[in-house]
Parts: C-alpha cells; structure tokens; sequence
C-alpha cells in the first residue's frame, strides 16, 4: 500500500467521522421538530393541507382536476342541463340520498373529491372524449359504477356519492379548498 492511500484512507475516516457526527446532530434536531411544529403549526405546513383555485379560468361546461392532500379533485363548471337533471333528481331514486342543493355552494360549480367510493379508482368523465356514465356524469369503468351531474352514485358497486370536500368562496373567482 502506497503512502498515497494511506492518506487518502485516512481521510476518508475522518470524513466519515465527520458525517456521522453531523447526522447526529441532525438527527437530535429531527426528534425535536415535530413536537414544536405540532405546537406552533409553520405556515407551509398549512398551506399543504389547502388548494386555492383561481375558477376564471374555467370554461362554461368545462370540468377540471386540481390536486388536494394528494387526492385528485373534480371541479365542474356545469351547464344549466347539468344543474336542471341534478336539482330535479328524485331522492327516491338515490343510493346515498342528497339533494343537490346539499352538495354545492353555488349551482354552477360542483367540487367533488374524484375517487370511486368502491375501491377507489379515479372514475373517468373529466375529459370530454372520456365515458360519462348513463347519467353524464363520471364512470367509474373498474366495476362499472355511474355518478350522476351532481357525483352521486346512481348505478354499479359504489356504495356513497362522491364525496364534497371542504371549501368556500374566497371572492367571486376563487375557492380555498380544505
Ligand atoms: S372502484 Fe369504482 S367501481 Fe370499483
């Protein structure tokens, strides 16, 4: 071995001495985080938890998907024959009985969360080319269940509506979702 190794070896003791005492200390700081973070929630951290969406920028007719905690949202911006068959919907009728007036906040938007309330796939209807299911709203095609105009399920496995999230209105053209 070569005094050039023997060198070069012991430096690299050195650099991994270094690091394990680094990762220590990082790992002193790690510990203690999440207990002054669950105390004093950063503003990043909440900002997670919540999606803004600028609703200008929706076409009448047209439905968009916005990501929430990790889950996929359904934004429909609904014509008025989508709003009339939802509004006119007979509770009889429903699986998971709710009116639609129950399930938006203003007529014209519908927010729903866009996973499948059987096994949780994200039903199809969000593009134009894509099924919508007998009752024009999304199709789930894993087991073939039909969501109506306002996400409620009206045929096929799934056993609730999809669900709305938690939003509001932040001003005319703008939602907070979460
Ligand atoms: S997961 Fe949607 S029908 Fe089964």
């Amino acid at each position: 071995m070569s005094d050039d190794t023997q060198d070069h070896d012991g430096s690299r003791r050195d650099f991994l001495y270094l690091s394990a005492g680094a990762f220590g200390a990082v790992g002193l700081g790690a510990a203690l985080w999440p207990f002054i973070s669950s105390m004093n929630p950063s503003a990043d951290v909440l900002a997670l938890s919540t999606t803004e969406v600028d609703l200008s920028q929706i076409a009448d007719g047209q439905r968009v998907t916005v990501k929430w905690q990790g889950k996929p949202v359904f934004i429909d911006r609904r014509t008025p024959k989508a709003i009339s068959e939802a509004e006119s919907t007979d509770l009889a009728d429903l699986r998971d009985p709710q009116t639609d007036a129950d399930r938006v906040i203003q007529p014209e938007w519908l927010v729903v969360v866009g996973v499948c309330t059987h096994l949780g796939c994200v039903p199809k209807g969000q593009k134009p080319s894509e099924q919508r299911g007998d009752w024009g709203g999304w199709f789930c095609p894993c087991h073939s269940s039909h969501y109506d105009t306002s996400g409620r399920i009206r045929k096929g496995p799934a056993p609730l509506n999809l669900p709305v999230p938690p939003y509001e209105f932040l001003n005319d053209t703008n939602i907070k979702i979460g």
